[in-house]
């Protein structure tokens, strides 16, 4: 498959642009420029590069030699200049919406209008191009804010086409993948299907793969896609630790045990609630559910003997955001331990490694994934364990779990839950009411792109009202209702 690789020298811009690339059908890489040489560059056989990131060291040169069409972004476009030997200084920094000229004749530029809005976040200044090269858009700030070479298929522009901001420039990014580099459309889901089960089989031959399912999106996805791939010599286990929402672990047994996989449901509800006994600390539930998630995996997976290789759903940004480079290192998951360290097994295998969470949602559908695996919001790994606030006990759990759920089914019913990123019930610890003994439950949803910042959602004051009754009526153990109106920050979003 055809892929463009987007060099990063440091900052934030590197997983928007991929993103970018991707919604043009075109399949890409971040790599680290700092930790990657230009011989692996090359032997990744790429069709085009994109620089983005401020460089803290001249950029290599050579890159511009291998006959690649290369585009510049951002802070990388003036350091790139003066790599082709053109003149640069340092200026004020130049951050935001910038009203840009841009020259008919630029190649990258064909079809747009004369002048338009572009986003900047730059503070190098190009003063004197290098031979052969044009200047393409400028500024009232600078005469040269992109320059280009169609001769050598080399581009710079001060300015983020790939930013929200900059108007048309998805269509500036398309140009270069489609006409300069010869991009075509094959980044498509049921290529990506396709091309990963032959990977899987490829690797995988008649040996045995081993999966923690979780019953979430990535490991539900990953699931089924290695099903596909290497079926019977597949086995799933799904820990049910009990801290589930209703009716979770069946649902997953559900569908699972008829897929063309093992699937083993190990029950080990008391074994959790034990080791959770008397715990108040967030942190010690987080960390004992870790480490009986592992105790009771591992145990799992020696009976089933021997063991060639275990499958994780590691996505794209659980990479990336270990900012490893091109070799990265086996990755231990937040909550789960680490199982790589404690399985006996050869190779590690994460088939959903270098997609972004919609696309594993896509692929999810592609397959026929029902929407309860795919359409699911993030839940953390220790489960109604954080949201339970002080010792965790069978009586709350249950409280939690009814009540949740009654949250949960009034916003679908309202037809809210799709608007919303992530929304449930939290067990307070303070008790009230005319016995003294009955909880005081929090309500709370969130709207949010990326869990690191999220607003609270303003729900209708009716349904509020609505859920308030039912629960009360509903729910014996819980007679107050409090709606958590805090954003992140402050606050964050789950309670502990
Ligand atoms: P916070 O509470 O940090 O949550 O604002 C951000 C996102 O992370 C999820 N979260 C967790 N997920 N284990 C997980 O797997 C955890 O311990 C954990 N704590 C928070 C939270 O649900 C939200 O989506």
């Amino acid at each position: 498959m055809q892929k463009v690789l987007i060099l990063n020298y440091g900052g934030q811009y590197d997983q928007l642009i991929a993103r970018r690339i991707r919604e043009c059908h075109v399949f890409c890489e971040v790599i680290s420029a700092e930790s990657t040489d230009l011989d692996a560059l090359r032997s990744l056989n790429p069709i085009g590069i994109i620089l983005t990131g401020r460089p803290s060291r001249p950029i290599d040169r050579r890159i511009f030699d291998a006959g690649v069409p290369v585009l510049g972004v951002g802070s990388c476009c003036a350091p790139m200049a003066h790599a082709l030997g053109g003149q640069i200084r340092q200026v004020d920094p130049v951050h935001g919406r910038t009203l840009t000229k841009l020259s008919e004749q630029a190649d990258l530029f064909v079809g747009f209008p004369p002048v338009t809005i572009s986003w900047m976040d730059y503070d190098q200044e190009i003063t004197s191009l290098p031979d052969g090269f044009f200047a393409t858009a400028s500024t009232s700030d600078s005469p040269i804010v992109a320059f280009g070479c169609t001769q050598r298929h080399i581009y710079g522009t001060q300015f983020h086409p790939e930013a929200f901001h900059t108007e048309g420039g998805t269509q500036i990014l398309k140009r270069f993948l489609k006409e300069i580099c010869g991009a075509e459309e094959q980044w498509q889901m049921d290529n990506v299907i396709s091309h990963s089960i032959s990977e899987i089989r490829r690797r995988v031959g008649q040996r045995k793969v081993l999966l923690a399912l979780s019953g979430g999106v990535d490991s539900s996805v990953a699931a089924a896609l290695l099903s596909r791939a290497v079926g019977s010599q597949l086995t799933c286990i799904f820990v049910d630790h009990g801290m589930l929402r209703k009716d979770e672990g069946d649902q997953v047994e559900h569908y699972f045990s008829r897929m063309d996989l093992n699937f083993i449901r190990v029950n080990a509800q008391e074994r959790f609630l034990r080791r959770l006994e008397g715990v108040w600390d967030p942190d010690e539930k987080r960390r004992v559910v870790g480490e009986e998630f592992v105790r009771v995996f591992e145990e799992e997976a020696k009976k089933i003997g021997h063991l060639d290789f275990l499958a994780q759903g590691t996505i794209y940004p659980d990479i990336l955001e270990d900012g490893q480079g091109y070799n990265d290192v086996v990755r231990s998951s937040r909550d789960m331990g680490s199982l790589p360290a404690h399985i006996g097994f050869q190779e590690l295998i994460e088939p959903l490694r270098l997609l972004f969470k919609d696309e594993v949602r896509q692929l999810g559908r592609t397959m026929g994934l029902p929407e309860f695996l795919v359409g699911r919001q993030p839940f953390p790994g220790p489960g109604l364990a954080l949201r339970i606030v002080g010792p965790i006990t069978r009586e709350k759990i249950t409280l939690l779990r009814q009540a949740d759920h009654i949250f949960a089914s009034e916003l679908e019913r309202a037809h809210m839950h799709e608007h919303i990123g992530q929304y449930f019930a939290v067990l307070t610890d303070t008790r009230l009411g005319r016995s003294g003994q009955e909880y005081c439950l929090a309500l709370r949803a969130v709207n949010t792109d990326d869990f690191a910042t999220a607003k609270w959602t303003r729900l209708p004051y009716e349904l509020l009202d609505r859920i308030s009754a039912t629960i009360v009526q509903e729910v014996p153990g819980i007679s107050r209702i409090v709606y958590d109106i805090t954003s992140k920050p402050p606050a964050t979003i789950e309670w502990q």
